[in-house]
């Protein structure tokens, strides 16, 4: 079988790029990673990247007029590896209109969606009180965080917990799930009906 190809968008470390680079060495794992995009320069993803002899590519906002022109930037960056299925992990722009139509594109986010979209779900549950939160993987639309949810899971809110602790844990669980959803919905396919995201033949 050919592998997937995949794109991943960073914004920070890259703990979720690096699993899934992991999870490619392996057998059968049905995906390969084969461009990694940033949206600023100096993140530990692209190092990441790097390191893993992969091509890496930096698309700031800030060069360009209008958000359109680095929507078109992006996409053009992306289109270049060809990729199957783009992976936003851990990156922190809402992608535009064009690229939303290119590729299908899969994100993770640090929270039981629909509660706490955003870039702050981490410290957001935490005020709110919650004592379940967790982690999302869900196809991306022209919301924020506001796509298809393909598979959630919990973790508990720890009595002095502080954010940097509980977001540590969340990422634990987020890789593991990152890896397995990507990993089947490269090797089994999905489909969309509705909301509803199913994966396999
Ligand atoms: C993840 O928790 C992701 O959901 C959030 O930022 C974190 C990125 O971590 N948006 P990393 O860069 O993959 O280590």
């Amino acid at each position: 079988m050919t592998p997937a190809r995949l794109v991943v968008l960073v914004s920070g470390a890259g703990s979720n790029l690096q699993a899934l680079l992991d999870a490619c060495r392996t057998n059968d794992y049905g995906a390969e990673v084969v461009a990694v995009g940033a949206d600023r320069d100096g993140t530990g993803g692209v190092e990441r990247a790097q390191s893993a002899g992969l091509p890496a590519f930096v698309e700031r906002i800030r060069d360009h007029a209008e958000r359109d022109s680095w929507d078109a930037a992006l996409t053009k960056s992306v289109a270049a590896y060809d990729p199957d299925l783009v992976v936003s992990a851990g990156f922190m722009k809402l992608l535009g209109p064009r690229f939303l139509d290119r590729f299908p594109v899969v994100n993770t986010h640090p929270a039981l969606l629909p509660a706490f979209p955003g870039a702050h779900a981490v410290r957001e549950a935490l005020a709110y009180g919650v004592r379940l939160t967790g982690c999302t993987v869900h196809l991306v639309d022209s919301g924020v965080d506001t796509g298809p949810i393909i598979a959630q899971r919990a973790v508990e809110v720890a009595d002095g917990d502080d954010e940097g602790a509980l977001h540590e844990r969340i990422k634990t669980v987020e890789r593991t799930l990152l890896v397995d959803v990507v990993g089947r919905m490269a090797r089994d396919g999905w489909t969309l009906n509705g909301r509803k995201v199913r994966i396999g033949r």
